[in-house]
């Protein structure tokens, strides 16, 4: 039972007791409800992390004090295939050891697409019909047949939801019988949500018995690790991966069809560098495209937006002609469980959210709702990268464009970052491969290879002389 007594004490001494308002209108089930949400937020927490968030929002304008600089030459590794086989068998062998995890990112609303299921159920248009969340599914299960040795190794997937998308995800993975993997090694956990927070710094309402909350953004990750894995649940994803002994996380954004999931030369790469955090990027070869580049900001890695990049720095290039800054970020990441467990959690409280101003709908002073015509409030974010400033060394991976990075952003028919460039990135690249393989594939013929027949490409010597005339599904 929620004490309200003890509840209006704390928002008021939070100078946050506007949210009882409309206490008088509210009836019985509708106080019950705004008393359960409103324990559920510690509103001295709030006004900490707002005003830490606007401080750093007002230094970010300033960022031209900022020194920005291309990461040491050191931290990054490029793997021309030639190169990457000791990696991939370092990372095979972590995989054939239980030793792998992969962390999906499906909290996003995916607003810009514009398709109301989450982003994972989304059909790019392959022959096949399969949703992004089936081509990962059976990706994990490829890599767990590539790195059997005598038993099948488990790779469990983390799902990372939120409240807009866990349901729906959830029933989706059901209807599909989790495509094909055991049931046991998916595990949903869901993000935090923040309230809303309007231009005066006060706490929003979006109805007279109820707070504005929004998901707390791709670096709600670290908490939500940390958090009961559904209400009443006294497992953790933390105490997950522990029990089953997983030391390696990938962590990957849900909307990118090409993801190498769990890729083991990736962690090949992590492990031998003896980092704790790695990310993969795309070489970044157009100065003026608007990506975020890894660099270091100040003396720390971070993620620096193209916005704060100064032209000049943009435009300048190493002798051998490659831009300097050109480590586009790909939300693609690499971590150790004992980072996550151990080392996070002691500068976590470091991390100042990102503020983004939104028209974020709400009540008037009759409690009558509205949609605001300019920005009335924040929305508070947490980025995955963020860590990034507190890690001492990074592994940088760097990796084709062409076959590993083409996400799906926009509506369809954008032109960019849609579901025709996934389609077609995704189409292309198992052309290139069977042609690889000794095949031919005949102009407009769109052939897809199921991820069980072959996750990076091997394994297609028996498709050597054959010829695909039209449009085929592969799965054998
Ligand atoms: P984006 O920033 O591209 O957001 O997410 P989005 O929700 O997919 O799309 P828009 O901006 O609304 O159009 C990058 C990755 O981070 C995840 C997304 O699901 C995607 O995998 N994400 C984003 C979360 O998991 N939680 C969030 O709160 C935001």
């Amino acid at each position: 039972m929620v004490d309200e007594t003890q509840l209006r004490a704390a928002y008021d001494a939070a100078g946050q007791s506007h949210v009882f308002a409309f206490w008088d209108r509210l009836n019985a089930d509708e106080r019950e409800t705004l008393l359960e949400q409103l324990s559920r937020i510690d509103p001295e927490h709030v006004n900490r992390i707002v005003a830490k968030a606007l401080e750093a929002d007002a230094a970010a304008r300033n960022a031209s004090n900022a020194r920005v600089e291309p990461p040491p030459a050191d931290s990054i590794v490029a793997t021309p295939p030639a190169d990457s086989t000791p990696y991939r068998a370092r990372g095979l062998e972590a995989v054939g050891n239980g030793e792998v995890g992969v962390l999906l990112l499906a909290g996003g609303q995916g607003t810009r697409l514009g398709s109301s299921a989450p982003k994972g159920c989304y059909d790019i248009g392959l022959p096949s019909g399969k949703s992004l969340f089936q081509l990962q599914a059976e990706r994990i299960a490829r890599l767990q047949t590539l790195a059997a040795g005598g038993s099948k190794p488990v790779v469990p997937w983390y799902i990372m939801t939120s409240g807009p998308t866990r349901a729906a995800t959830e029933s989706f993975f059901a209807e599909n019988n989790y495509f094909g993997l055991d049931k046991s090694n998916v595990v949903f956990f869901e993000q935090g949500t923040l309230p809303c927070i309007s231009n005066e710094g006060k706490i929003m309402l979006d109805a007279p018995g109820r707070v504005a909350t929004a998901p707390d953004g791709n670096g709600g990750l670290y908490a939500a690790l940390r958090a009961p894995l559904s209400r009443g649940s006294d497992n953790t994803v933390l105490k997950d991966l522990e029990s089953r002994g997983i030391k390696y996380l990938h962590a990957y954004g849900v909307d990118n069809c090409l993801v190498k999931v769990g890729d083991p030369v990736f962690i090949g790469v992590c492990i031998e560098q003896k980092v704790a955090a790695g990310v993969k990027v795309v070489r970044k070869t157009d100065p003026s495209e608007a990506v975020g580049v890894v660099a270091l900001r100040d003396g720390r890695f971070g993620v620096v937006e193209y916005s704060e990049i100064p032209e000049e720095l943009a435009q300048a290039r190493e002798a051998s002609g490659e831009l300097q800054l050109r480590a586009a970020n790909i939300a693609n990441h690499f971590y150790t469980t004992e980072f996550l467990a151990r080392d996070v959690p002691a500068f976590e409280s470091e991390m100042a959210y990102h503020v983004a101003r939104k028209k974020i709908p709400t009540i008037d002073e009759n409690g009558e709702r509205f949609k605001p015509n300019t920005p009335n409030g924040i929305k508070l974010e947490l980025f995955i990268f963020d860590v990034f400033p507190h890690v001492d060394r990074l592994a940088i991976h760097e990796v084709p464009r062409s076959e590993e990075f083409s996400p799906l952003k926009n509506a369809p028919g954008t032109g960019t970052d849609d579901p025709q460039t996934s389609r077609r990135d995704l189409l292309a690249q198992q052309r290139r491969w069977l042609t690889e393989a000794g095949a031919t594939v005949a102009e407009g013929a769109d052939v897809e290879l199921s991820p069980l027949v072959t996750y990076a490409g091997e394994g297609l010597e028996k498709f050597a002389g054959k010829s695909f005339e039209s449009t085929e599904n592969v799965t054998a």
